[in-house]
């Protein structure tokens, strides 16, 4: 049946675009004439019974902020069923019967869950600066975390020439290397250490001997988070022990990529999906993700988007080895 009152939240890591994508959702639902509910702190909220009812003007002036009004968080309540039920009894409480989750693929796995053991409706938006959802081209954030990123790293560049020194810069990502390649080649780093392929600490030795040998004058190598020989401080550290006449500096951008108003794509794509995902809930579709694939919405089921693994763009990679010679 057509839900009647559509509950919004955000959940997991939030992401540049969030407020533009509840905004799409709260307006899409005023378009189409059906009550729409705000959520506060992601499924936290739901137990709680932490939520109020949103007309299109509660979220104006939304659209180019960073973070997200309903706050985000990782509820472990939520993995418990007796969790789900207080859940359940406060959504049915609230008359909301339908839902749009913003976040990433835990936040899908606990949605997936709820809405086969409670009959209701859920649909999804990919909101995780980690671009890690199989069936999207790009998540909300991930074009602003990039962004961010190259911005930051150009600046390391200017102080890396100006002393001649080698920089290891840490990006986020959890366990892949999406913001980590792209970055790299947009920023010319000498070298990407990346979780998705087995590279070696001597395959970044080779790099950076090669780099000298080409009298590179400052270099910079990214390193995804959840590569596997360490973090950017190890890597320093040991590159210290071959390369002692090297200078070397770290820098840890963490937290920082998530903050920001959102870009011109991912305020776009924020419009898209939320009308979507709203409107695939009206037309009585339930557990798939609103994602984008060839600038076009796609809906796919939750347990292709978070069961199929994404993999980088071998074009991508094969252009980062060729360009950073
Ligand atoms: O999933 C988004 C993300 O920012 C990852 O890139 C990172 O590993 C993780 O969240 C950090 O989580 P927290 O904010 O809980 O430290």
């Amino acid at each position: 049946m057509k839900p009647q009152n559509i509950g919004v939240l955000t959940s997991g890591g939030d992401s540049p675009g969030m407020n533009a994508a509840i905004r799409s959702v709260v307006r899409s639902c005023a378009y189409h004439d059906v009550r729409c509910t705000g959520i506060y702190e992601g499924f936290q909220g739901m137990i709680d019974g932490n939520m109020k009812e949103f007309t299109a003007r509660d979220v104006k002036n939304i659209l180019g902020r960073g973070g997200t009004i309903l706050r985000s968080a990782r509820c472990e309540a939520f993995r418990t069923k007796e969790g789900r039920d207080l859940a359940f009894q406060n959504l049915q409480n609230n008359h909301v019967d339908g839902l749009v989750v913003i976040g990433g693929d835990g936040s899908f796995t606990g949605a997936d869950i709820f809405s086969h053991e409670f009959n209701i409706p859920v649909t999804g938006i990919p909101g995780t600066i980690d671009n890690d959802l199989w069936g999207t081209e790009y998540t909300l954030g991930y074009d602003t975390a990039t962004n961010t990123v190259v911005d930051c790293v150009d600046k390391l560049r200017d102080t890396a020439t100006s002393h001649n020194r080698l920089f290891f810069v840490e990006v986020m990502g959890r366990d892949t290397g999406f913001i980590a390649l792209r970055t790299g080649v947009a920023t010319g780093a000498l070298d990407v250490v990346l979780p998705e392929e087995d590279a070696s600490f001597e395959d970044l030795v080779d790099a950076l001997q090669r780099g000298a040998s080409h009298k590179k004058t400052s270099n910079i190598v990214i390193i995804a988070e959840g590569n596997g020989i360490g973090s950017a401080h190890e890597i320093a550290d040991k590159v210290k022990k071959i390369f002692p006449e090297i200078e070397t500096r770290v820098t840890v951008l963490g937290h920082l990529q998530r903050g920001g108003a959102p870009s011109c794509r991912d305020r776009i794509l924020a419009a898209e999906l939320g009308v979507a995902a709203v409107e695939a809930l009206l037309e009585g579709k339930t557990r798939v993700m609103a994602g984008s694939m060839g600038n076009r919405p796609n809906l796919v089921p939750f347990s292709e988007a978070i069961g199929k693994q994404k993999h980088l763009d071998p074009n991508l990679l094969r252009v980062s080895r060729i360009l950073s010679i």
